[in-house]
Parts: C-alpha cells; structure tokens; sequence
C-alpha cells in the first residue's frame, strides 16, 4: 500500500488501542515502519528516539537479526503445538532458564501471551490454591491506587484506575485498594509526608495493607499485587524497607505476595526480576513484554514450589490455559533473547549507565514545569506542575491543553517517541532500551528541554 492508502485504511479500519479515534479524522496517524537500535523510522524516514521502548517491551533494542532468525528457525522447525498435555523443547528450556533466573524457589513457570493473563492467572491460582489447602473463602485481591495491571476483566479489577474501569462496570468483586508509595505527594499528616523521611513513608504505605486485611477479614483476602516500581503515576520506586514489611504482613495473614513485574523484569531495573533488584522474595512474578524484547509475544506466571505442590499430586490440575501460552516460535526467540542479555550483560550495562541517566533528567528539574523526577533503572517518570513550591497540578482543561493538545505531539515532532499521561498527575515517562548509553540520554534531555521550556509557554 502505498502512504495515503495505508492512511484512510488505517482511518477506515484499524481500531487503535486506549486512542482517541477522532483525534485522527484529519491528522495523519503516526505510522512507524522500521526500527534500528534505539531508534524508530516513520513512513516519510524521518527518525524518532524510542524513548519508551515501545510500550516497556525493546529491551534488547530494534532491529536484531537474531531474534528474527532464532522465530524463523523455529517456524520452520515446529511452528506450533500446546503445552495442553504436550511439552515441547523451547517452552521446556525457558522455563527452565526463568527459574533459574527467578528468585529464591519460583519454580514453575505457566506460560501465557501477555501481562494481563499472566495477571489473570496469578488470581486464579492465588483462588485455586487456598481452595485445595482448606482456606476456601481467601479470594479478595489487593493492589494500590492508580496501579495499572491490564485490562481482561479480571486484571481491570486489580487495576486502580477508575477512568479506564468505569465503562465496564461491574467488574470481578472482591479487589481492594491501598495507597500507594508516591512519596512526593505523601498524604498529608502521614509519617514521612514532607518527604524527608522515605523510610517511615514506607512503613505506614505497607501497614495500610495489613490494615485493609484486617478490614477486610483475614480469611477473605487472597493476594497483594504490587509492581516492584508502580508505572501509572509515573514510577514510584519503593520506599527502603517498603517490600521487607510487606513480605512480614503477607507472611503473618497467610496472603500471596505477587510481584507484577510486566514492566519490571527483564532488565529495566539492571536485574532479570524487579523483586531481586529491592531484596524481597514474591509468591509470584507475573512478566511479559521485555521476556521477548516484543519481537513476538510472550507473558508467565512464575510460581513457587509451595503454591504449585497442591497441583502436581493425585487428580489435581489447575484448571486454566490458553492456546498460544508458551508459543514455540515465542519461547524460541524468549531463549535468544536472554543469550543477548548474558552475551552483552544488559543488566550489569544499565546499572553501570542509570546514575548517567539520571543526572540528564535532574538537569530539568531548573525549569518551572518539572516537579520531581523520580525511578530507578532504564525507567523514569518526570512530574509536571503548575507551581513548583506549592506542587499544584493542572486541572483537567489544563491537562487537556497541554498533555493532548501539545506535549506528546511536540515531543515526538521534536524527534523522541515517550509518553505523556496523566492518568494520575500529569508526567512524562521514559524507559528506553537497555542498549542506550550516555549520547542517548544527552538527545534525551535536549528533546525535553526544549519542548518543556515550551510547554510552560502554554499554561
Ligand atoms: C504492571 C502491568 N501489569 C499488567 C499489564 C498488562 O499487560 P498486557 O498489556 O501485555 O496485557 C501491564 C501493561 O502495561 C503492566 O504494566
């Protein structure tokens, strides 16, 4: 097709994800055709820095043969068969090789597409295990405020974002929401609330969950699902000692502990899983995106050997699969793509590399828009206010104006692919490719300046 087909086909029959359609009745629709490195090429060739890894997925950059090479090989070989009563060997060696790399003894790996049924299926288990040891009535879930956790209904219950739930209401009962750890919006009056004591701020954001268990009823509650640096929000890394005190009340109500590591794993915090990174043991890790660097997809559910016993003896089964779970062609490039991460050390480049990072972001905390920069790893969010001694955010027109209106098309006109969200308050959120190095952050944060400087222009 050529570009003005490919426009009205996309006008006339693609229907975009969490977009806006009718922001494109008369603009062009952003078309990325190719991608090399760090860097992404739209249809007329000009060349955007993929400041977002696409959405949290090209860990090992664009463009690597290998990958493609290691799919293909695999098509030709078996293209496809289930792990329904079947194994094949890819699905076999990864599996493998995540539980090696997953930490303490989460050992069985369930694989699935994406990071909502990974999250879906954690549930399941979390509610299938407690039935088969005799606590039938833990099935409640709990996760914090603003978290994301994906869309099918079960994983939208666990999300803690009313905007994108309220269209599908009733959800799945039974999720339960705690605050979060945004320690520069520290509620008020909270241990910690003036920012200078991040340790007592953590505390008292995990003692909220044992008080909703409490709430709740201890017997009722299943899990707490928590990503190991919430994303919405824009990344809010743990307090120290935040996950040790959770692990404590998890430890003392009988409640799982699933780490929801879909952005988190697979190097964007230097490590393989986010929960090694911050010294915590999960039940679970739920991934997706980065296992595959997004050259095909591939999401699990990684389990530990204490959850899974009930599920190897007598009759038992976990009744629950998905026909593409463990895809061999996915599994096969999963397994090329962590011997790039061990050939090329991605996780040791990104923690030689994120203080460099870093320093670039703080730099932009001299202009008047940017509040707080804050993250850890590849994976970064920049908060935007209207004043920077009270932190008063925009209202909602204001949102409009300027997110929508200007700073996500000014961004990437000026040649950087991120994202502008203001889900919670308003941010600008990064996490490029672990391959990245200092030239990159440089473009980084002369893109930002640049069009932030403007920005203000617009308030
Ligand atoms: C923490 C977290 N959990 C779950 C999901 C859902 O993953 P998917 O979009 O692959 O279904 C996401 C997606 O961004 C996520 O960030």
């Amino acid at each position: 097709m050529n570009k003005k087909s490919l426009n009205t086909a996309a006008r006339d029959h693609l229907w975009m994800h969490f977009t806006r359609m009718s922001a494109y009745a008369k603009a062009p629709i952003p078309m990325i055709v190719r991608g090399e490195g760090a860097y992404v090429f739209d249809l007329n060739g000009k060349r955007y820095l993929d400041g977002l890894s696409g959405l949290f997925v090209v860990q090992a950059g664009h463009g690597r043969h290998e990958l493609a090479d290691a799919a293909a090989k695999q098509a030709s070989e078996l293209a496809y068969f289930p792990l329904w009563s079947y194994a094949h060997p890819k699905a076999v060696e990864l599996a493998d090789r995540l539980a090696d790399l997953a930490p303490g003894d989460l050992n069985r790996i369930f694989f699935t597409t994406s990071g909502s049924e990974a999250v879906e299926s954690a549930w399941k288990l979390a509610r299938s295990y407690f039935k088969r040891v005799g606590k039938p009535a833990k099935h409640k879930v709990i996760s914090r405020h603003i978290a994301y956790h994906g869309t099918s209904m079960g994983a939208l219950s666990i999300t803690g974002l009313p905007s994108i739930k309220e269209d599908f209401e009733p959800l799945v009962p039974s999720g339960i929401r705690v605050p979060n750890t945004n320690l520069y919006r520290a509620p008020n009056g909270t241990a910690g609330a003036d920012g200078s004591d991040a340790e007592a701020f953590g505390r008292w954001a995990a003692d909220r969950i044992a008080e909703a268990i409490e709430f709740e009823g201890p017997d009722t509650v299943a899990a707490v699902f928590l990503e190991p640096v919430q994303n919405s929000g824009g990344c809010f890394p743990p307090p120290p000692g935040y996950f040790q005190r959770v692990r404590e009340i998890c430890d003392e109500y009988d409640v799982l502990l699933v780490s929801d590591e879909v952005i988190c794993a697979f190097g964007r915090l230097g490590e393989y899983f986010g929960a090694t990174r911050y010294g915590y043991q999960p039940d679970i890790i739920t991934c997706a995106k980065g296992m595959t660097s997004g050259y095909v997809p591939l999401g699990a559910m990684i389990a530990s050997d204490r959850l899974a016993a009930p599920f190897l003896k007598d009759t038992n089964w976990f009744a629950h699969g998905v026909t593409f779970g463990g895809h061999p062609v996915a599994s096969a490039v999963a397994l090329a793509n962590l011997d790039i991460f061990s050939r090329e050390d991605l996780n040791g480049h990104v923690k030689k590399n994120e203080a460099i990072f870093r320093s670039y972001l703080d730099r932009l905390r001299d202009l008047p828009i940017v509040g707080d920069v804050r993250g850890d790893g590849y994976f970064y969010g920049i908060e935007l206010v209207k004043d920077k001694a009270t932190k008063a955010t925009f209202d909602d027109d204001e949102c409009e104006r300027l997110l929508r209106g200007f700073l996500s098309k000014a961004l990437f006109d000026g040649g950087l692919y991120c994202r502008a969200d203001d889900r919670g308050d308003p941010v600008v959120q990064l996490a490029p490719p672990l391959i990245c190095e200092e030239a990159h952050f440089a473009e980084i944060e002369q893109i930002l300046r640049s069009v932030l400087s403007e920005a203000w222009s617009h308030v």
